[in-house]
């Protein structure tokens, strides 16, 4: 029995919205996105990541001379405190990057000394790559590699990754892989993100709140299952029989699924054919045949309920083709959807309200204090 009268609970939220926005819509049903009106398609085709993050946080493209200083502040960034440097040296090499990341971009705040938010947000997303990069050549022994100011983050954080720059076409697919992670209206991170952001808390703290979400699997964390999976299943001959026992088990099937889109993922089918590319060109194909069979597989049980692949299904072949460690899948994304996070912190606290939503209670009432020994 409840307390209250009956009221209706928005169980995960579905379909409840909790703030006007200009930054992103997403058509679910006809798989469109679009960032402050440009469709994600035609920022792929057209664009980088540093404008596109430019676009969210300001909300127009920039003009040319706007766009070299912002990347010039970016790439001002990407160093980190020597004190941080030396610290990740010493964390547990078990630690999972998304942890680390995590935790970097707490301790940032600590050497902030940023003039407005603006410059802070430049800041956290610049040095974010620099974080996780560094951590994966120290947990392995190996030296770390100071970032190059003159690359783009995408391309940087492949340098930093392996001591050496990444040809044109893994430049570009990393490049777009950032592009399609970098927004995606109230999701679950986006929404911490906004509640820490609506006690006019700071954005180091609404930043790591984005991290702390994203980690779980049934967000930002399917991108590496999604890997594991494929690679367990080991070749597309078994993909059905792998599948039917998933399914059977009542189990998910990572990187398919998804609150809104209830047809395909429009990021699933810009990935799809660069994780094909890229798994050919590194000699990996079996791992992206492997998954293609999962997808046929899966939709034939799948797709009448409305269940499709996500961005997460292919993400992981082109970052496993491109050579990345599978806990680094998280943190990418994480990296790249900073730039959502902040863009919407900062839009939210223009027109603030404290989120403090209701809990429906349906305890008991009115109980009595029992002694410790007569329990
Ligand atoms: N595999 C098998 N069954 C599924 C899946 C899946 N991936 N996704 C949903 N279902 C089923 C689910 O079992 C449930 O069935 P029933 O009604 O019989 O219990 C039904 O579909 C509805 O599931 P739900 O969890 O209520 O739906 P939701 O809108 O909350 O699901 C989701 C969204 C993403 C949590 C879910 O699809 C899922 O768990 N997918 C796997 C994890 C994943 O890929 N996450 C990444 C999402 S996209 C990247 C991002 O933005 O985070």
């Amino acid at each position: 029995m409840g307390a209250q009268e009956p009221v209706v609970v928005h169980k995960g939220l579905e379909n409840v919205y909790v703030c006007e926005s200009n930054i992103c819509f997403i058509d679910g049903e006809n798989s469109r996105l679009l960032y402050r009106g440009y469709s994600v398609e035609d920022l792929v085709e057209n664009s980088f990541y540093e404008e596109v993050a430019y676009l969210l946080l300001y909300g127009r493209l920039p003009k040319r001379e706007e766009l070299s200083s912002f990347v010039e502040s970016l790439r001002q960034s990407y160093e980190l405190p020597k004190v941080m440097l030396d610290l990740l040296k010493q964390f547990p090499k078990n630690a999972h990057p998304m942890d680390v990341l995590r935790t970097g971009v707490s301790m940032l705040s600590f050497f902030d000394n940023s003039s407005d938010d603006y410059s802070r947000a430049l800041r956290i997303i610049g040095a974010m790559p620099t974080i996780v990069a560094s951590f994966a050549r120290a947990r392995k022994g190996l030296e770390l590699v100071a970032p190059k100011k003159e690359l783009s983050i995408a391309t940087n954080f492949l340098y930093m990754l392996n001591g050496n720059e990444p040809d044109e076409e893994d430049a570009r697919a990393m490049d777009i892989a950032y592009i399609v992670h970098a927004e995606h209206e109230m999701n679950a991170s986006t929404f911490s993100c906004i509640v820490t952001a609506s006690t006019l808390s700071d954005l180091y703290s609404v930043v790591t709140s984005g991290i702390a979400t994203l980690k779980g699997p049934l967000h930002g964390g399917a991108n590496e299952r999604a890997l594991e999976y494929f690679l367990s299943v080991g070749s597309p001959e078994k993909a059905e029989e792998a599948v039917e026992k998933t399914l059977n088990a009542k189990q998910r099937l990572m990187g398919f699924g998804h609150r809104v889109y209830k047809n395909y993922d429009p990021r699933y089918k810009i990935l799809k054919p660069l994780a094909k590319a890229l798994s050919e060109k590194k000699g990996k194909a079996w791992v992206y045949k492997t998954a293609e069979a999962v997808e046929q597989a899966a939709l034939k049980r799948l797709s009448e309920h409305k269940i499709f692949p996500n961005v997460d299904f292919y993400s992981g072949i082109l970052f496993h083709a491109l050579g990345i460690e599978t806990d680094l899948f998280t943190p990418i994304f994480a990296m790249s959807r900073s730039v959502g996070w902040i863009a919407h912190a900062l839009e939210y606290v223009q027109n603030n309200r404290l989120i403090r939503p209701k809990a429906y209670y349906t305890g008991e009432l009115n109980k009595k204090y029992t002694p410790i020994d007569q329990r």
